[in-house]
């Protein structure tokens, strides 16, 4: 990424897992309407109010399967100060601090391109369209951190399969918004604006590729990709494009916004792999960002395909990883 911010990182509150089941508990139970109005401001943080529509019946956890990792969470405060949104600057700090001009709803996303019924879906639809699940992912950047963050979301592909793919589609293109009047960061030509991002079919269909709404229970901070956003968690963070508005399939490969900044350092597979080096720096560690420790976190072995290969390696079966970096 542009700047390499080797932080003094913040020894942040820790949300153990025990508290943010209770929180969630909570969140349902009031969603549910068993709490009256002294509650409501407990509950003071912006997104109560829009996730209750699926912090509550809809929520079905899947912790337990094959797609959550048990690994200790990365705290609240953590995932959600500690960003990568260029569009509000490239400070880290910068999207929680500038994104609150970001219009979240109404949003609509709309779905083209090579497919049977292009269709346009806002919010509710998306939220209509599946059951919300919760699902632990580890989330890894090119600049050597990782975090561990609980996602709401559902499989992708169940929005796919609503426009039905024709046989031609072999891409599937991300398109985030583009606003300069909600996005501060847009005068900054760091990036080809608007930020685009790009799967194969095949990757776009695996269950683990997440079509995002929440974490944490709640539904997305803005600086996290509200209202919705991809994660694709054997790929590096950037893979995982954030304010999404457009979904296009396509028949070549896409062009991708890092890609274009700086073809050397960011291929378009983007695997997580600790044996092919970013041109400026080693991949082969990482620091897990809010376990607690700040900048006394060790460095933990980065694993292929972040720990996910059983679920994703055979769709790179005979390719050469280190060309197709
Ligand atoms: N999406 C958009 N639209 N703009 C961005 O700048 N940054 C990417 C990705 N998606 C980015 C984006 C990068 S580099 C990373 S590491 C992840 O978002 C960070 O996601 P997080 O802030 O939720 O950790």
């Amino acid at each position: 990424m542009k700047r390499y911010v080797d932080t003094s990182i913040k020894q942040s509150e820790i949300t153990p897992r025990e508290i943010f089941e209770d929180r969630r508990q909570l969140i349902k139970n009031a969603a549910a309407g068993a709490f009256g109005l002294p509650l409501a401001t407990w509950f003071s943080r912006e997104a109560f109010a829009e996730t209750a529509s699926y912090g509550g019946a809809k929520l079905k956890t899947t912790t337990d399967s094959i797609y959550s990792t048990k690994e200790a969470l990365s705290s609240y405060k953590d995932v959600t100060s500690y960003n990568n949104f260029y569009e509000f600057g490239t400070d880290k700090a910068e999207p929680a601090l500038r994104s609150g001009t970001l219009q979240i709803r109404p949003w609509t996303l709309s779905v083209e391109g090579l497919v049977k019924k292009p269709m346009s879906f806002d919010i509710d639809d998306l939220l209509k369209l599946a059951p919300i699940e919760e699902r632990i992912y580890r989330l890894r950047c090119v600049e050597g951190w990782s975090m561990v963050i609980p996602w709401d979301g559902y499989p992708l592909s169940r929005l796919l399969a609503q426009v039905e793919p024709l046989g031609s589609a072999k891409f599937v293109e991300f398109v985030s918004l583009a606003d300069r009047k909600q996005m501060p960061g847009l005068s900054d030509p760091v990036l080809n604006w608007p930020y685009r991002e790009g799967l194969r079919l095949d990757e776009a269909m695996n269950p683990l590729t997440l079509l995002t709404l929440g974490l944490y229970g709640e539904q997305l901070p803005k600086q996290s990709g509200a209202p919705i956003r991809i994660v694709v968690p054997w790929k590096y963070g950037f893979k995982s494009a954030k304010s999404i508005v457009k979904i296009r399939l396509v028949d070549q490969q896409p062009v991708t916004s890092w890609n274009q900044a700086a073809a050397r350092e960011y291929g378009f597979y983007s695997n997580v792999n600790p044996s092919v080096d970013h041109p400026r720096w080693s991949q082969a560690n990482e620091r897990r960002i809010g376990d607690g420790r700040g900048i006394f976190s060790p460095k933990i072995k980065t694993e292929i395909f972040n720990g996910y290969g059983s679920q994703v390696a055979s769709m790179y079966t005979g390719m050469d990883l280190k060309k197709y970096f």
